[in-house]
């Protein structure tokens, strides 16, 4: 093609193109429509229901264009109004989290700005971040400081790191797989198996470990399993203690736990996903011995309230972590090796990513970390006073907590699982409280999950009126 043909080409791309450069007078007017918007949903937060049980239509991407307007209509209709409502004070189901508005300034800001995070070189100020917030987070779990560890999309993405690293540490492969062991407890969430498969590891041999009556990991018993699979010529591999389990909020042994995983060389795991950002608050002392693990995850997208697509990993032996995920390339020549180890995209499975650090470092400095303490205290009580309602009005309540997560059931004389699922399907159908339920024991059992930064009294007094019109309607 000759020049100046491309050059005529190119100045008609460069018409059509321009659209995706909003002019400035449209910036401020989107700005001041999503501001308004943002303002009118956390107004109305209050007076909206937590759940909605329909499905969502009319999201199809046509060739039809649509205004800005039409567009945040959709939005509200079809997302915000249909389902939970997570950023409620009354979504006291699964895993509550919230997300301050703050880090959803950050993101905006990550957005706009776009620095590549993941590569020192690229941009040391917005790599610096990520390694700070990691920093951060090894203060606050007192793991070393030559320990490493990177931001992740959440917790499954984060035990699939840590696990990683243990089965390179340990060398867990070929025909080794299926002798190695791994202790688990009943309680763990799901995401653990889940990245056993994902690593390779589905053929290891899985031991579930017996539970106290507060769910909680019974260390003589692991001790039995793990001396009778070593007397079968077995080797045990990796346990995985919880602080904070999804179901029952419980908190394992940690210490001991610790201790029984160093006398047999074995990895220790700690999922903190939940409940790790207790350990800032007046429970301090059951997370002793977090501090030992080999591998910690926690999700500040739980316990520090931001929004959903944050997790960490922590991890004490750094050979294991760059094993699977150091790599360079004939077009990363430009980077030197000492900043290689400063950037976050050797530490993790991603290269290209959301600038994630500063949706934590943002709100870390501007409200520092009095707020958010309070914030959990004020969740550890909330789950007692429910717990206190609920037992005038006739419930059964599973043990004290550790932690912000209980469960209770309603003992009906007869049908008893069948009656309590009648129950929560009312509560879902009234949805102005989301509640979810699970099996505990073997019973049907209707959860609490206190973690919403936006719960506060008067939504556990919605919740404990709601749940009493529902019974009167099962009864
Ligand atoms: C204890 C625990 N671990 C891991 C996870 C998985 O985290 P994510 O949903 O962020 O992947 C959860 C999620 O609720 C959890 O409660």
């Amino acid at each position: 093609m000759k020049t100046e043909d491309i050059i005529l080409k190119l100045n008609n791309l460069k018409i059509l193109s321009q659209e995706l450069e909003t002019p400035e007078s449209e910036r401020v007017e989107m700005i001041k429509k999503v501001s308004d918007y943002a303002n009118q949903f956390i107004g109305s937060l209050d007076a909206t229901k937590a759940f909605n049980n329909e499905d969502a239509f009319s999201l199809k991407i046509t060739d039809q264009k649509k205004t800005f307007d039409s567009i945040l209509n959709l939005y509200q209709k079809e997302v915000v109004e249909k389902g939970i409502n997570a950023a409620s004070g009354k979504h006291l189901g699964y895993i509550p989290g919230g997300g301050v508005f703050t880090a959803a300034l950050a993101d905006f800001i990550a957005a706009v700005t776009n620095p590549f995070s993941s590569v020192h070189y690229a941009s040391p100020g917005a790599a610096t971040i990520e390694n700070e917030v990691v920093d951060w987070l090894k203060t606050v779990f007192s793991f070393p400081e030559n320990s490493v560890g990177c931001l992740s999309s959440g917790g499954s993405i984060s035990t699939l790191i840590a696990f990683t690293a243990a089965r390179d540490q340990h060398k867990i492969k070929n025909e080794f797989i299926k002798k190695s062991v791994v202790y688990l407890s009943e309680q763990v969430h799901h995401s653990t198996q889940k990245a056993l498969r994902i690593i390779g590891l589905e053929d290891v041999i899985i031991r579930y470990v017996s539970l106290d009556s507060h769910h909680k990991m019974k260390t003589d018993s692991l001790k039995e399993l793990i001396q009778k699979d070593i007397s079968a010529g077995l080797q045990p591999f990796m346990i995985v203690a919880t602080a904070g389990t999804t179901d029952t909020g419980t908190i394992d042994p940690l210490d001991e736990i610790a201790e029984i995983a160093k006398n047999h060389k074995m990895w220790f795991h700690v999922d903190a996903a939940y409940g790790g950002f207790f350990i800032m608050t007046s429970k301090k002392d059951l997370f002793k011995g977090i501090e030992k693990a080999d591998s910690l995850i926690v999700d500040p997208h739980k316990g520090l309230f931001l929004p959903y697509g944050i997790g960490a990993v922590l991890v004490k032996d750094s050979a294991a972590v760059l094993h699977s995920n150091y790599y360079t390339a004939n077009y990363m020549q430009d980077i030197s090796i000492d900043k290689m180890l400063k950037s976050p995209a050797n530490l993790s499975p991603e290269l290209t990513k959301h600038f994630r650090g500063l949706r934590m470092w943002l709100p870390l400095q501007f409200h520092g970390v009095e707020p958010i303490i309070a914030c959990l205290e004020e969740k550890l009580l909330l789950v007692h006073y429910f717990r206190n309602k609920l037992v005038d009005l006739g419930f059964c309540l599973g043990p004290e907590p550790d932690l912000s997560i209980s469960y209770f059931w309603y003992p009906f004389e007869t049908d008893a699982d069948e009656k309590n699922k009648l129950l929560m399907d009312e509560i879902h159908a009234d949805g102005s409280v989301f509640l979810s339920s699970s099996v505990i024991e073997n019973r049907f059992v209707i959860r609490i999950a206190v973690l919403a930064f936006r719960t506060k009294q008067e939504n556990i007094d919605e919740a404990v009126e709601m749940i009493k019109t529902c019974l009167a309607k099962v009864k």
